[in-house]
C-alpha cells in the first residue's frame, strides 16, 4: 500500500531514500516524504503529489545532509492526500519522526487519550498517533526501545514502522505486524524497506521481518528482537534477480515491458517443472492419500489473482472431476467459510501481502484447512505462512496493473491442476500429454500474439474513445473476459463489464445500443457457435464488435465482427493464457491514447495491505 525505506550508514541518506522511494512508488503515489537526521536535528520534507515534487523540493537530497533517514510514499487511507497527512510524522516535541504502512485500528481511542493529556495533533492520520504516543512514552522512560515496546503493546491493527529520533544519532528502529518489512545488509550501511526492489541496487542480502519483531539498525549491523525483547537470529537470504529487472530498460512503461516479458516469465515458471513429459512439483508434499481425504477444494484470492481462480475453476473441474469453489478473499474471510481439516485451500497472490487474502488464509488455516499458496514475491507473508508454496517466477512486477504475474499464475495453476488430476487418476494419458506439450509451446505461441501488437494498437485507435465496453464470452472466455475487463477499467478508466454471453439476454443486453463496443471472445472452441450467436445478437442491436478468437475459427468469426484478433490454437485448458494477451495490449494502447498514467493509475496501488 505505502512504501517505506530507511537507511543508516556511511553514505548520504537522502539520495538513497529518494531512489528507494522511486522504485516503490507503485505501492502508493499520492504523497511522499523523507526525514533525515542532520547536524541541526531531525529535518523533515514532504509533499503532496508524485515523488518528483519532493525530489525537486530537496534538490535530489542535497538539502538534507546526513547519514540516517527514513522515507515514505503514501496511498491515503486516513485523511486526504496532502502535505500534512504525508509521512514522516513528527511528534509534537520534534524528537521523533516515523513512517508507517498499515492501519492503526484503535487510533481514535489513543488520540483522545493523548489529547486529554494535552498532546496537539497536526494531521488526520492514524500514523501520527504512533509518533505522538512514542514521544509520550519516551518522556516517561527516556529509553527509546522501551518506549517502542510500550507503544507496540498499545496499538492494534497492522503496521510496518520506521522510526528515527534525535536522541539516537546512529540507529533507526523498525517494527512489523501484518505489513511487509525487509532488512537489507549493505557494505556501506543497512536498510529497511517494504520491498526488496527499493534496496536491490545497494544490496542483495536481506532478511524478512516476522510479525511482532523489532529491529535496531545501525551502520554496522542489525539486531532483531521479539516483542519480549529476546534476541532473534535472522536467516539471511540472497536476492537472485538483477537490478535491471526492476527498471524500464528502454520500454515506455513498466506495463508494456511486463507484457512483453511474459513468454520468458512462463518459461521460468513452467519449464523447470516439466521433466520427461511429467509435471514435477518438488516444492509440495501433496500425496494421493492426502488427496483422497480432501472433500472440498477452495481457491481464494483478490483482483486479477481471483480471475486466475475463475479460469482455474473451469480447468480444474474439467481435469479433477470435482467441485472447486472460488471465492473473493474479502468475502470469504467473513463468510463463516465451510473449511475443515478435509479442505484444500489454494491461495493466489502476486505480492503475497494482500491483507484480505492473508486474513482469508489465516481463517482457513484456523479451521483446519491445508494451504497451498501460489505466490510471486519470495519470502512474503503468505508464502511463509502457507503449508506449501509454489512460486511463480515472473520476476518483480512494477506496473500496478498485473500482466506477467497473472500469466504465470495461470500457467502454474494449469500445472498444479494437471498434477493433482494425475494423482487422482482423473485425466487420461492423452490429455495429460497434450496439456503438457501445449504448456511447453505456450511461450512461443505467446510471442506470435505479441507480434500482432501493431494490429491491436490500430484497433485501440479505433475504439479508445468509447465510454462503455462489454466483454462477452462463455466458459473459459467468460473467466478470461473478467480479467480483460478489469485491465481496461484499471488503466483507461473506461466503464467495462464482463458478461457470460448467455446471461446477456436476462437484462444487460438492454444497455447495448448503436455504437456500444462489445469485445466478443470466441477462443473456447467447444462453445464457439453459441458464443457466435450472442455476438450476432449484439450486432443486431447496433454494437461494434471487436472479436478475439483462435486462428481455426477466424474465418467464421470474420462474418460478424468489425475487427478481429486471432491467437494460435492450443489445448483448451491453456487457451486463456493466449487469449488474454491481446486484451492486455488493447487496454494498454487504449490507456496510452487516452493519455492515462498507465503504470500508476488513479486511486489504485499494487499491494493492498489494508482492508
Ligand atoms: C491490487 C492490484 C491487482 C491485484 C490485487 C491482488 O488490487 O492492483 O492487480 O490483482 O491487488 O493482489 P495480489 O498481490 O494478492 O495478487
Amino acid at each position: 500500500m505505502c512504501g517505506i525505506i530507511g537507511y543508516v550508514g556511511h553514505q548520504e541518506a537522502a539520495p538513497i531514500l529518494l531512489d528507494g522511494l522511486e522504485r516503490m512508488e507503485y505501492r502508493g503515489y499520492d504523497s511522499a516524504g523523507i526525514a533525515v537526521r542532520t547536524i541541526d536535528g531531525l529535518q523533515v520534507k514532504k509533499s503532496k503529489g508524485r515523488l518528483q515534487v519532493l525530489s525537486d523540493m530537496v534538490r535530489g537530497g542535497a538539502d538534507l545532509p546526513g547519514t540516517l533517514g527514513i522515507g515514505h510514499t503514501r496511498w491515503a487511507t486516513h485523511g486526504e492526500p496532502n502535505d500534512i497527512n504525508a509521512h514522516p510524522h513528527v511528534s509534537e516535541g520534534g524528537n521523533i519522526a516515523l513512517v508507517h504502512n498499515g492501519i492503526i485500528e484503535n487510533y481514535m481511542e489513543l488520540k483522545d487519550y493523548l489529547m486529554s493529556k494535552g498532546v496537539k495533533f497536526t494531521s488526520e492520520t492514524d500514523s501520527e498517533v504512533v509518533a505522538q504516543l512514542l514521544e509520550f512514552h519516551y518522556n516517561e522512560c527516556h529509553d527509546i526501545l522501551e518506549a517502542v515496546g510500550r507503544v507496540l503493546r498499545r496499538i492494534e491493527g497492522s503496521y510496518a514502522l520506521g522510526i528515527i529520533s534525535s536522541d539516537m544519532p546512529d540507529a533507526l528502529i523498525a517494527a512489523r505486524k501484518d505489513s511487509p518489512l525487509i532488512l537489507g545488509y549493505g557494505a556501506d550501511g543497512n536498510y529497511i524497506a517494504s520491498d526488496v526492489t527499493a534496496v536491490i541496487k545497494y544490496t542483495r542480502e536481506v532478511a524478512y521481518m516476522d510479525d511482532g519483531e523489532i529491529a535496531v539498525i545501525t551502520p554496522d549491523g542489525i539486531n532483531v528482537f521479539t516483542s519480549e525483547m529476546d534476541p532473534v537470529e535472522k536467516e539471511h537470504k540472497t536476492v537472485d534477480w538483477d537490478v535491471s529487472a526492476a527498471e524500464k530498460g528502454g520500454y515506455p512503461h513498466f506495463m508494456f515491458k511486463e507484457i512483453m516479458e511474459q513468454p520468458d516469465a512462463i518459461r521460468r515458471t513452467v519449464f523447470p517443472r516439466i521433466r520427461d513429459g511429467r509435471v514435477v512439483l518438488d516444492d509440495i508434499t501433496i500425496t494421493k492419500e492426502y488427496l483422497d481425504s480432501v472433500t472440498k477444494v477452495f481457491i481464494v484470492a483478490c483482483g486479477s489473482s481471483y480471475h486466475v481462480g475463475m479460469v482455474s475453476k473451469y480447468n480444474w473441474e474439467r481435469l479433477l472431476r470435482r467441485p472447486v469453489e472460488v471465492a473473493l478473499a474479502s468475502e470469504f474471510r467473513y463468510s463463516d467459510p465451510l473449511v475443515d481439516e478435509n479442505s484444500l485451500v489454494i491461495i493466489i497472490s502476486q505480492s503475497g501481502e494482500t491483507l484480505d487474502t492473508m486474513a482469508a488464509m489465516r481463517e482457513a488455516k484456523r479451521r483446519g484447512g491445508r494451504i497451498l499458496a501460489i505466490v510471486n514475491v519470495v519470502g512474503s507473508s503468505i508464502a511463509r505462512e502457507a503449508d506449501d508454496v509454489l512460486y511463480t517466477w515472473a520476476g518483480p512486477e512494477i506496473a500496478v496493473a498485473t500482466t506477467k504475474a497473472y500469466s504465470t499464475q495461470l500457467a502454474l495453476m494449469d500445472l498444479v491442476g494437471l498434477y493433482l488430476a494425475d494423482l487422482e487418476g482423473t485425466v487420461s494419458a492423452e490429455e495429460y500429454a497434450a496439456v503438457v506439450e501445449e504448456l511447453q509451446l505456450l511461450p512461443e505461441k505467446m510471442e506470435k500474439v505479441l507480434e500482432k501488437k501493431e494490429d491491436i494498437q490500430y484497433f485501440a485507435s479505433r475504439y479508445f474513445n468509447h465510454n462503455s465496453v462489454f466483454f462477452i464470452g462463455r466458459n473459459l472466455d467468460y473467466a478470461m473476459g473478467m480479467e480483460g475487463s478489469l485491465k481496461l477499467k484499471e488503466i483507461s478508466y473506461i466503464h467495462s463489464e464482463a458478461y457470460a454471453s448467455g446471461e446477456l439476454k436476462h437484462g444487460t443486453i438492454s444497455l447495448v445500443e448503436s455504437g456500444t463496443l462489445v469485445v466478443g471472445l470466441g477462443t473456447y472452441v467447444p462453445l464457439f457457435d453459441k458464443a457466435m450467436s450472442n455476438v450476432v445478437e449484439v450486432k443486431a442491436r447496433g454494437a461494434e464488435v471487436l472479436a478475439v478468437t483462435v486462428e481455426s475459427m477466424k474465418e467464421k468469426m470474420e462474418k460478424n465482427a468489425d475487427a478481429i484478433v486471432a491467437v494460435p490454437d492450443t489445448h483448451l485448458v491453456v487457451q486463456p493464457s493466449l487469449g488474454i494477451v491481446p486484451l492486455q495490449l488493447f487496454s494498454y494502447y487504449v490507456a496510452l491514447m487516452r493519455g492515462c498514467d498507465i503504470d500508476k493509475p488513479r486511486n489504485l496501488a499494487k499491494s493492498v495491505t489494508v482492508e
